[in-house]
């Protein structure tokens, strides 16, 4: 089975079992946080990997709810309780697939690309990355969020439990990779609530624009 396969039917499974909620609370803790902060916009937000999609629904209903959301999730069954959460809703789209082979409707540009949780189960985080900076706007923002990375102790052994082989980079290689991918203002922080059973979560979040301006 391919890896791309494994990871779909790893996820397909979680959401038949329990529909991801327990994976969703944990998450949102540190979520919340990051996501409360962002100003009310009319513009697009992409989310990649949603899960069971209550931050798309969040994103949707309250910071996005004049503008235009999509996402695309690699798991149909975690697609479809996202698509559940916001079927009343007509300005959020949810593509099935990964992120790697998608491309954006008729070369639309996003002003907030967000992601948590997602990014390590790629084999080519670099490429990930350069492709969501590509699909931002002049003015745009990527916030990438993970827990698996290699100063959590917590996540050590994550791919032996889950039987995925999983993209263990130390916190330095996504600061490094957002500013190779043409980001300014990058900037790290450590995430924490929850249970905090699975370790904290680096947050990691560039900008599109100019770098910034510094004295008169
Ligand atoms: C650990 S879950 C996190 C879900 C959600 N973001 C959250 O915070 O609970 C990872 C999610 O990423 C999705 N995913 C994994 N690889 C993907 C890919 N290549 N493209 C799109 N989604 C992907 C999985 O199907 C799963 O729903």
């Amino acid at each position: 089975m391919s890896h791309q396969l494994e990871v779909e039917a790893l996820f397909d499974e979680w959401a038949v079992e329990d529909g991801a909620v327990d994976m969703a609370r944990e998450h949102w803790a540190r979520v919340e946080p990051v996501l409360s902060t962002i100003a009310v916009s009319d513009g697009r937000y992409l989310e990649i990997g949603p899960g069971n999609g209550y931050a798309l629904e969040y994103m949707a209903r309250s910071k996005f709810s004049s503008g235009h959301v999509c996402a695309v999730e690699l798991s149909r069954e975690m697609a479809s309780i996202s698509a559940r959460r916001v079927q009343d809703l007509d300005n959020v789209v949810i593509d099935i697939g990964s992120f790697q082979a998608w491309q954006a409707p008729d070369g639309m540009k996003f002003e907030l690309i967000f992601s948590m949780e997602v990014f390590y189960y790629f084999q080519d985080i670099s490429a990930a990355i350069q492709k969501a900076a590509d699909l931002l706007t002049p003015a745009g923002e990527l916030i990438v969020m993970v827990d698996y990375y290699e100063e959590s102790e917590a996540s050590r052994d994550w791919s032996q439990e889950l039987g995925v082989t999983l993209t263990r980079w130390p916190q330095g290689r996504y600061l490094e990779a957002f500013k190779a991918a043409g980001l300014h203002q990058v900037t790290q922080q450590i995430q924490y609530g929850g249970v905090q059973e699975h370790g904290l979560t680096l947050c990691t979040r560039g900008k599109k624009g100019q770098p910034e301006q510094v004295g008169v």
